[in-house]
């Protein structure tokens, strides 16, 4: 049965879905400040991969859901992410050249202008949230303080604050884990969440999409931390062996290659377990887990 599944069509259905979405939500390049709004549609349509919002949508389809009623919350997400990436690359930060295939936005607009385009994007996601129409087990009280925790100072920014604390430093594997949950299993652990609560799933269905997005979230940055290594530029669309250069903490430097591709592989493999709940009608979400672990970029 997951054999049929076609989950290259899945996932280009589910793109396609949450571009047009964005391309609706957000401010028109031509509308004042131009520079800003062009900025902000310049990272969001850099062609991502779109992991979050697909993530989102598998879980909300595991719980009976449509991708319809979810998409606000699916392009929130995204919006979040992208800020954080713009934010991620800044010279302050990780001071990286290249992002999805182009010239990082400080480069082509100036540091000041990104980092508004990353507040502008940040702030337009709880607009673009807001008009996701509730559910009766979930209202929008739930949503904000999902969005804001998450993305907040005790999770997303958190973990990136410690990630660049930890820059040249010898850490535990213990710090290393705290990190990687905060900066990126945190948006992943997010998007099964909202997911399952656009779709109005029971307090047991959410619990268990929000340990798949945990483990799922962790691997795919052990992953990141991997191609970072194994990966050209060009495949990646980011510079690859930056985190060598930069000597931050990563799995592949405390653990070894070897090891962190197995840790990668048991997470997922402990993932798709907590789906046994959604007696095959998970399919798409099992689907995209396997995709993550075995990515090439
Ligand atoms: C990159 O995320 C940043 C991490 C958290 C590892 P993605 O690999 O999902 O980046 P895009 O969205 O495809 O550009
Ligand atoms: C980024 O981690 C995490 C966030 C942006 C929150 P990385 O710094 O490893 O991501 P890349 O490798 O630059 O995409
Ligand atoms: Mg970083
Ligand atoms: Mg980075
Ligand atoms: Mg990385």
């Amino acid at each position: 049965m997951s054999e049929k599944f076609d989950l290259a069509k899945w996932l280009g259905d589910s793109t396609e879905k949450v571009n047009r979405s964005l391309d609706f939500y957000l401010p028109p390049e031509d509308q004042k400040p131009i520079v800003l709004h062009k900025a902000m549609r310049y990272s969001v349509f850099a062609g991502g991969k779109r992991v979050r919002p697909a993530i989102l949508l598998a879980a909300a389809e595991a719980c009976g859901g449509n991708a319809e009623p979810a998409l606000p919350l699916a392009c929130a997400i995204e919006c979040i992410h992208t800020y954080s990436l713009i934010h991620d690359d800044l010279p302050a930060m990780d001071n990286d050249d290249f992002r999805r295939g182009r010239p990082t936005s400080h480069k082509v607009f100036g540091e000041g202008i990104a980092i508004l385009a990353g507040d502008g994007l940040l702030t337009e996601a709880f607009a673009i949230a807001s008009r996701w129409d509730a559910v009766e087990r979930y209202s929008h009280k739930n949503i904000t303080a999902e969005l804001a925790y998450h993305s907040g100072s005790l999770q997303m920014v958190g973990g990136q604050a410690i990630d660049l604390e930890s820059e040249g430093k010898a850490i535990s594997l213990e710090e290393l884990k705290y990190i990687h949950e905060r900066k990126t299993s945190a948006l992943l652990c997010l998007s099964t969440r909202l997911g399952a609560m656009s779709a109005n799933a029971t307090p047991e269905r959410l619990e268990a999409l929000t340990v798949f997005g945990y483990k799922v979230g962790l691997a795919f940055q052990i992953i990141d931390d991997i191609l970072d290594i194994t990966q050209s530029t060009e495949k990646l669309g980011k510079t690859a062996g930056k985190d060598v250069q930069e000597q931050k903490a990563t799995y592949p430097a405390l653990l070894g290659l070897e090891k962190s591709k197995t840790l990668a592989a048991e997470l997922t493999q402990e993932a798709f377990s907590s789906l046994d709940i959604f007696e095959g009608k998970a399919v798409a979400l099992s689907a995209l887990a396997q995709y993550l672990l075995k990515r090439d970029h």
